[in-house]
């Protein structure tokens, strides 16, 4: 473990940080006060673009705290229906939007149908399930930096129609008709494969939103789509992080994708959500 340092040299006290593993996810420890402080903030925004995954083991967080501690890394994002705390689950008696989490199953990037996505999501786990429900985040800037560079310029100036009713088929693969056209109600968006940040650093936009690739055939479309998937989702890339109540996990959804891994619905799995503000439009 190592005691990060500020930009001016000064230990950062009570901020102690660890990699999970070389490529992407950090593991940080610090007291609750310290957290809420803001004091870190800047150094804490500057891991989770570099990082993608922070995790803040055991945390303990209550709502109000996660609300606050969401604010000192920007502006915080509400749901549609308006609240700030979203509940994370497959039970329909728990939360009446959970069937829209059916596709969180999927590897996905959140917000693929705005222009501009949110920043970061944070979950935290009020209820762990005794079996599956973990949730795995791979480094879509770390998949294509590690591109061969003949790949690379492949694939530099394709565009992908990211559709939410493509979604569907993956947990629903024979829709009745008025659920498939509630879906395509909540729209498409043709999106660059490629997303060029502000930064400079480039990231893989992809994910079961990615429908098909714009003027090319549909089978090569598919390939490659399911290509570049596997790629990015190899071992190297990915984080899964598995709950012990308390826990907090925040991720940059502009350099990751995520998914959670098979739970069933009944079994109380529940993790409060807040989310950050995105701050860039895909580009
Ligand atoms: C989400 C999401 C994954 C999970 O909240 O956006 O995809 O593990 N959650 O529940
Ligand atoms: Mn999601």
């Amino acid at each position: 473990m190592t005691t990060s340092v500020t930009h001016d040299g000064r230990p950062a006290s009570g901020l102690v940080t660890k990699d999970i593993t070389p490529r992407i996810a950090t593991e940080i420890r610090a007291d609750k006060q310290t957290l809420l402080s803001g004091a870190h903030a800047g150094r804490i925004r500057e891991l989770l673009e570099q990082r993608g995954v922070l995790v803040f083991p055991q945390i303990g967080f209550t709502d109000d705290e996660q609300v606050a501690f969401t604010q000192t890394l920007g502006t915080i994002a509400r749901e549609v229906s308006g609240e700030e705390v979203y509940n994370v689950t497959l039970d329909p008696k728990v939360s009446q939007t959970a069937d829209y989490l059916k596709g969180s199953l999927y590897w996905h990037i959140d917000g693929t149908m705005s222009e501009v996505p949110i920043l970061a999501s944070l979950l935290s786990s009020k209820v762990a399930p005794e079996a599956g429900g973990d949730t795995e985040f791979c480094n879509t800037y770390a998949a294509y930096e590690n591109l061969p560079d003949r790949e690379k310029r492949e694939i530099e100036s394709l565009r992908v129609m990211h559709s939410a009713w493509n979604t569907l088929f993956y947990y629903d693969p024979e829709p009745r008709i008025e659920m498939l056209r509630r879906m395509m109600a909540i729209g498409d968006q043709e999106l660059p494969l490629v997303w060029t940040h502000r930064s400079g650093r480039k990231s893989l936009i992809l994910g079961a939103t990615a429908r098909h690739i714009i003027d090319m055939d549909f089978k090569k479309s598919a390939e490659l789509l399911v290509q570049l998937r596997d790629w990015a989702t190899q071992p190297q890339f990915v984080y899964r992080h598995k709950w012990t109540v308390g826990d907090l996990v925040i991720w940059d959804n502009t350099g990751t994708m995520h998914r959670a891994t098979p739970y069933d619905a009944k079994s109380g799995r529940l993790l409060h959500r807040t989310k950050l503000q995105g701050e860039e439009p895909f580009a």
